[in-house]
């Protein structure tokens, strides 16, 4: 049986104009992952997230629409890829808050984000928190939540955001232990290593807070003037200038082929004056963006086609995967239908942490006069048998299945959408220990 496809997840902030960082940092690398056919990819704007920094609506519209526009310029093919704006699938805010109640308080309190607001209080004199919100303490929690929602493999992302990748994997881990099975899968960061972190016009990392960006599709004129901008230091042409700590380097190699990187390496030794630098890493910015800056301009004039993509991305996407695991997951935390309570069991029920939910065997008829069975667990269809010409043989299969003496690779029957055959044999295993229980009582 086929093993999954790898879930590779990323989104970006919708609280700014895109920038080269986001671009190299995330978009690029995202797109290039998308176009391998062994995988399976989900970008999103995280509009949500955008609210702890941003709190102007129209900015935030604004910026949701030029960040869509910017993956889709960048070749984000929206029927291969789940794309999608995280607001749009409430399950998400549901599912951290599941999460935040196995979060610990520790954990979050050494986010980098907090970390650093607290040490700016600090250093200003004023009370820890002052000014910080419930929200940015938490934010590590709804990216968990946007990660493991959908069992993301892989996480493209730049440095910065791998320590939010390591919580959302802790998050998960103390989950599938207080819940008893591997309910979310935990999730690995990918830096793209030459270029894990871009510096910005004045030589620290590109980022919106430090207002010192290149945005992705500003004008051919003002992306030159921003080039030229650049902060450089007074070394002379034909003066020797180490790549080493060089803004203007470390950009020009994020965009330059090996050869080219190492030619404008070269090309520092002998000693380039900076404004040829400059020139060349402005013709080179422009040899990649001028080409998607058209599709982008395209795009944004458009916005109501970007609405319906994202809505329609989010619709597929809930059906699929979100409102089903969130099933799952209200079931194995214990916010259950009540009509299933069994009258006298509740002590036992509650015995040691929740149990997951027992899957079930369903035998059925389909309009081809054949007989079929499915094992599912909630509302999730973990085997699809094949068909059979009598209903005794589908009992057959599904009686050796629980015994345990038909083994699932020789099962006449296919895993079912994005399941693992390690969940069926643990759905199997949980039926066959219920099974010994139930004649262990009987016998009894
Ligand atoms: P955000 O919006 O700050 O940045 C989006 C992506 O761009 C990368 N990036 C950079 N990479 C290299 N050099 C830079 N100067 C640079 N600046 C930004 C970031 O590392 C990021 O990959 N919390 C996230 C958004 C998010 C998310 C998620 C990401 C929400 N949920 C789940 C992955 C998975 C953020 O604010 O990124």
């Amino acid at each position: 049986m086929p093993a999954r496809p790898t879930r590779v997840l990323t989104g970006i902030t919708t609280s700014g104009t895109p920038h080269l960082g986001n671009y190299v940092g995330a978009v690029r690398p995202a797109i290039a992952a998308s176009r391998d056919p062994g995988s399976e990819s989900f970008y999103f704007l995280a509009d949500l997230h955008s609210l702890i920094k941003a709190q102007d609506p129209a900015r935030t519209q604004r910026s949701t629409l030029e960040i869509a526009a910017t993956w889709l310029a960048a070749g984000l093919e929206p029927d291969r890829v789940w794309f999608y704006r995280q607001s749009d699938v409430p399950e998400i805010t549901e599912l951290t808050w599941m999460l935040t109640c196995v979060a610990g308080k520790g954990i979050l309190n050494r986010a980098h984000a907090y970390k650093a607001a607290v040490d700016r209080n600090r250093a200003e004199g004023e009370d820890d928190d002052s000014g910080v919100t419930a929200g940015l303490f938490m934010y590590p929690v709804l990216m968990a939540a946007d990660i493991l929602i959908f069992n993301a493999d892989r996480v493209p992302v730049g440095r910065d955001q791998v320590q939010h990748i390591e919580m959302a994997r802790d998050f998960g881990q103390r989950f599938n232990h207080v819940y008893g099975r591997e309910w979310f899968t935990l999730p690995e960061a990918v830096v793209e290593a030459h270029v894990a972190t871009l510096p910005g016009l004045d030589g620290r990392k590109m980022s919106k807070s430090y207002d010192n960006t290149i945005p992705l599709f500003v004008p051919e004129a003002e992306l030159r003037r921003l080039v030229f901008s650049i902060v450089t230091d007074s070394r002379a042409p034909g003066e020797p200038k180490p790549v080493e700590g060089s803004a203007l380097y470390e950009l020009y190699r994020a965009f330059a082929t090996p050869e080219e990187a190492a030619a404008f390496g070269q090309a520092f030794a002998d000693g380039i004056g900076w404004g040829e630098a400059k020139q060349r890493l402005a013709d080179l910015l422009e040899r990649e963006i001028a080409p998607l800056r058209a599709r982008y301009l395209d795009l944004v004039a458009r916005p109501g086609d970007i609405e319906d993509t994202l809505r329609d991305g989010a619709r597929r996407l809930r059906e699929r995967y979100a409102t089903p695991l969130l099933a799952q997951v209200r079931e194995a935390v214990g916010l259950r239908d009540l009509s299933q309570v069994r009258l006298g069991s509740l002590q036992e029920e509650e015995a040691p942490a929740a149990k997951p939910p027992l899957a079930t065997f369903k035998q059925y008829r389909e309009a081809d006069g054949r007989f079929y069975f499915k094992l599912v667990e909630g509302e999730r269809v973990l085997l699809q048998s094949h068909a059979f010409d009598a209903p005794r043989e589908a009992g057959q299969a599904i009686a050796a299945l629980r015994r345990g003496t038909l083994a699932l690779a020789q099962a006449p029957a296919t895993l079912g959408e994005g399941v693992d055959a390690s969940d069926v044999r643990a759905a199997l295993d949980a039926i066959a220990a219920a099974d010994a229980d139930r004649a262990a009582k009987t016998q009894a």
